[in-house]
């Protein structure tokens, strides 16, 4: 029996996302949380002839219900961006929303895999790992931010300039999930050597601030929820695979994660980003219980030192602002 629950599941992502969810094999019991709406979605999910049951939940009163012993937790609740602001802006607003939902999965379902896509995934994820710490549940290896979308993008954009299967062209993109902690490993794409530097640093710059290209065409109405919910479930899946069959799927996953979740994987990349930045997305391999192994990084060359440098001055704030946020919370 392997429950999943998605919080936030009426909203622009939560809904497609719980479709694609749908599809899985391997999910029986798909479970949606929200503060609307929820019954209708399940009611029309609940339709479709896969296996799984799925059950709608709304509000507060019935989030226990909602997440008690799911294998794993996918929260894309809280408000999207709109034009002119940054992802951090949304902190305000969706740190609350984050907090709550990890303090209902610490009590209610602590040995989940949280898989965390609301924004600043930054500052997010070390939330759900400070709540988890005090509630003496934490193991770094379940604890996910979700940045497969810049993986999409990256694999996307950049194929339109070297051509080839989009899909099948793995570009590492690691750091954060906000402008210039995006940060692609074009060097180690097979192919690459076709571009000028010039064009490099414009695909560069396109798959850091791809959101916004988003945000801006969408004029007001909110952010990517398909490409997000196809980025999402394909994490998602191949999480859940992992935990039914005990092998990740078919692709290595960058994700943003607590670097104590391997600390001997993880030894190249503090070399890199030093001792004192404990989140980073990294390629990873995923396992039944969350992170197998953090995988190398790979070389550098001289501009993504440069990009990296700008990464990590950025990073370090934003997850200062998310563990203080638990940290100083009088209520927790
Ligand atoms: P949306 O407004 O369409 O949906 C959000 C849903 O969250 C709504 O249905 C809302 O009712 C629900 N919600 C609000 N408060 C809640 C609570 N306390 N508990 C449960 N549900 C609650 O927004 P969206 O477009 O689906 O985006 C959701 C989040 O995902 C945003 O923060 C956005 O920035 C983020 N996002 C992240 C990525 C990524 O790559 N990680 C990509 C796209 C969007
Ligand atoms: C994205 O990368 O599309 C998301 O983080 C949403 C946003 O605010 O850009």
């Amino acid at each position: 029996m392997v429950k999943v629950t998605v919080c936030g599941a009426a909203g622009g992502i939560g809904q497609p996302l719980s479709l694609l969810l749908k599809q899985s094999e391997y999910i029986t019991h798909l479970s949606l949380y929200d503060i609307v709406n929820t019954p209708g979605v399940a009611a029309d999910l609940s339709h479709i002839n896969t296996q799984s049951k799925v059950t709608g939940h709304v509000g507060a009163a019935q989030l226990e219900e909602a997440i008690k012993d799911s294998a794993m937790v996918v929260i894309p609740a809280g408000v999207p961006r709109k034009p002119g602001m940054t992802r951090d802006d949304l902190f305000k607003i969706n740190a609350g929303i984050v907090r709550d939902l990890a303090v209902a999965a610490a009590k209610f379902a602590p040995k989940a895999i949280m898989c965390i896509i609301s924004n600043p995934v930054n500052s997010t994820v070390p939330i759900v790992a400070e709540v988890f710490k005090q509630f003496n549940v934490y193991d770094p290896r379940r604890i996910f931010g979700v940045t497969t979308l810049d993986l999409v993008r990256a694999s996307r954009f950049v194929s339109e300039l070297i051509g080839g299967d989009a899909k099948s062209l793995y570009v590492p993109v690691v750091g954060g999930h906000s402008g210039v902690t995006i940060l692609p490993l074009l060097s180690q794409v097979k192919g690459i050597e076709q571009l000028s530097q010039e064009q490099i640093e414009k695909v560069t710059h396109r798959i850091q601030f791809g959101g916004d290209e988003v945000v801006k065409a969408k004029d007001g109405a909110g952010s990517a929820t398909l490409s997000m919910a196809y980025a999402g479930a394909r994490f998602a899946l191949n999480m859940i695979e992992a935990i039914v069959t005990g092998k990740g799927g078919h692709q290595i996953e960058c994700t943003y994660l607590d670097l104590a979740s391997d600390p001997e994987g993880a030894n190249q990349i503090k070399e890199w980003i030093g001792h004192d930045l404990d989140f980073f997305s990294v390629p990873v391999e995923l396992g039944p219980e969350g992170v197998k192994k953090i995988l190398p990084l790979g070389e550098l060359n001289s501009f993504e030192q440069k990009l990296l440098s700008a990464a990590i001055t950025e990073l370090k704030g934003n997850i200062m602002k998310g563990s203080t946020f638990i940290t100083e919370d009088p209520k927790l």
